[in-house]
């Protein structure tokens, strides 16, 4: 009889600080190196010592790095280099085959190289970073829009984008909705949504749960909400408003990520089955024509435990930097969505 074959064990580190999408496409790469993905969250204390402190504490880069759905298991209190004692508690507890790290390099303080260990015992492998985003760009793209809204001096404004977008600098025209400068070097491609996607549709008698909001920076909150929103039903539908609804809602200077960034976070999200690029703001009976039909149609607003849980966001402040409209639909044979108005349980 054939020897079941051993799964293939890859861990990869990092700080995962204001969690991106190019931490997820590095997730994504490390999995398909193996069958099993362990991630290290480096602690709040080794990030300090080694680059400075982190935006996000680590109980929130844990929920993010949880809710990835290339992640299998995560150690919360990984050292920021592979040091001889943590490398053999890899190899020897949790059964790692290799250790992976994005294709920048990782100098320690010291200069030297974090990985230099797992180099040279050959069990190291690498993926290559993702262009165009970081957590100092998403910072810049952040005072950016503050600066805008506090100083109209053009040029102070130019020699700050300068600063942010490494060198070459772009406006981004969405529509002439009025939106401010934004700075992305992201490309969108359809290859990367395919990736991202699950490739899957719900199934004959799928109970169909909508929700839809701006998802900007993409955050523990957001992870939350869309787990509690999946656990109601068998399949969960993110509507994702373009920047145009979001500039007109929140103001010009927001989104922070565009539309295409923003919907490859929400992608990677485990709870998410599928998502609308573009999502108009009032749910109307001709969408659900389009794309998600049930002949019964049946709407609920926000059960009361979800509105219990906004308002505990809004005491937290996990919802600052975003807004959310819960459109909770049911149906049991495909999803319905409830005529004109929406309910408007704006965060
Ligand atoms: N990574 C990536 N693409 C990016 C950013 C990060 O592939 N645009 C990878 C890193 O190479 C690393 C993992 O994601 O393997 C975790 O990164 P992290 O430790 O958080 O550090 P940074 O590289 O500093 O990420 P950022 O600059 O965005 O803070």
């Amino acid at each position: 009889r054939k020897k079941k074959k051993k799964p293939i064990r890859v861990y990869m580190d990092g700080c995962f600080d204001m969690m991106h999408y190019g931490h997820c496409n590095a997730l994504r790469q490390a999995r398909a190196l193996g069958d099993q993905l362990v991630v290290g969250v480096v602690s709040d204390d080794e990030i300090i010592a080694n680059k400075g402190p982190p935006v996000t504490p680590v109980h929130e880069r844990m929920i993010m790095v949880n809710a990835v759905k290339w992640v299998d298991e995560v150690i919360s209190d990984a050292p920021y280099a592979i040091t001889e004692d943590f490398m053999k508690k890899l190899f020897d507890e949790y059964n790692i085959d290799y250790i992976i790290h994005g294709d920048d390099p990782c100098v320690l303080p010291d200069g030297t190289d974090a990985y230099a260990l797992a180099k040279k015992a050959g069990r190291y492998k690498q993926i290559k970073r993702t262009e165009g985003v970081s957590s100092t760009d998403i910072v810049g793209r952040m005072l950016l829009c503050t600066r805008e809204r506090s100083i109209s001096d053009s040029h102070n404004q130019s020699s700050l984008q300068r600063q942010f977008s490494h060198g070459h600098s772009q406006k981004f025209e969405d529509g002439g909705s009025g939106s401010g400068t934004r700075v992305s070097h992201f490309l969108p491609t359809s290859r990367r949504i395919v990736q991202f996607s699950n490739g899957k549709g719900p199934g004959q008698d799928a109970r169909i749960i909508y929700i839809d909001g701006a998802f900007d920076l993409f955050h523990a909150g957001h992870v939350e909400i869309l787990k509690l929103a999946r656990a109601l039903g068998d399949f969960l539908l993110v509507g994702i408003h373009n920047d145009q609804i979001v500039s007109s809602k929140r103001g010009a200077h927001r989104p922070i990520m565009n539309l295409h960034e923003r919907s490859l976070s929400v992608l990677a999200c485990q709870y998410v089955d599928e998502v609308i690029i573009g999502a108009p703001w009032e749910v109307s009976k001709d969408m659900g024509k389009r794309g998600y039909t049930g002949d019964e149609r049946r709407s609920l607003s926000p059960p009361p435990f979800l509105l219990f849980f906004f308002s505990m966001m809004i005491l937290n402040g996990l919802s600052s930097s975003c807004y959310l409209v819960l459109n909770l639909v049911y149906s049991p044979s495909g999803l319905c969505f409830p005529e004109g108005s929406r309910p408007q349980t704006a965060l």
